[in-house]
């Protein structure tokens, strides 16, 4: 599958993408260019050292949210892209992406959601006093974290955590866990009923 990666931030997470599919653990993904809505966002960078095109937009640039999907959807289409991979992406996504792209655009979230959606998970988690957190993947529909969850991981948090050291685990469990579920839709094994998804093996 042709994919796009979605990025807002740092792009760690599109550069342990970037990282597996070097060392064969994408199976059939390619990933063919990087959209994002900060042209000045360090994942720009990463993108240029994977050698992966990007799409550099500024939203306010257009009159609606629409027209600023729909020139990414253009693109798109354009390089056939058949899956949509939201790693930091800060933004909702409009019917414009979700109609053309239905079941196809995955998000990761560090959290074990329903728990601590939107900014801030980790920090929210600590706040909290949780014990356990994690990772969570999942399909994106027109909410805030909120699309049938696809893969989850815990992460214990120790006493002595703070939102840095706790973040650090939680995103090595990330780097792990979404080139997995990439290459599991890639290979067109995750299936949908409704909220419930499976991995067939
Ligand atoms: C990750 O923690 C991801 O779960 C969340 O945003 C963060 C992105 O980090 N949605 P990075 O830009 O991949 O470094």
């Amino acid at each position: 599958s042709r994919i796009a990666v979605f990025a807002s931030g740092q792009g760690s997470n599109f550069a342990a993408l970037a990282a597996a599919q070097r060392g064969g653990r994408l199976g059939s993904g390619r990933i063919e260019l990087l959209v994002s809505d900060k042209p000045e966002a360090p994942v720009a960078q990463r993108a240029e050292e994977a050698g992966v095109p990007s799409l550099l937009l500024r939203p306010k640039d257009f009159a609606s949210r629409e027209l600023y999907e729909a020139e990414i959807v253009a693109e798109l289409q354009r390089r056939e892209i058949g899956l949509i991979v939201l790693a930091g992406y800060m933004r909702l996504i409009t019917p414009t992406l979700l109609v053309p792209y239905a079941g196809r655009i995955i998000n990761i979230h560090p959290s074990l959601l329903p728990a601590f959606a939107g900014k801030d998970a980790i920090g929210q988690a600590l706040d909290y006093g949780v014990k356990l957190t994690g990772v969570t993947v999942h399909f994106v529909d027109g909410g805030m974290d909120t699309g049938p969850v696809i893969a989850q991981r815990g992460v214990q948090v120790e006493e002595q955590d703070t939102v840095e050291s706790l973040a650090e685990r939680i995103h090595q469990v990330e780097y792990e866990l979404y080139p997995q579920v990439v290459a599991e839709m890639a290979a067109g094994r995750v299936g949908l009923t409704g909220r419930k998804t499976v991995i067939r093996k």
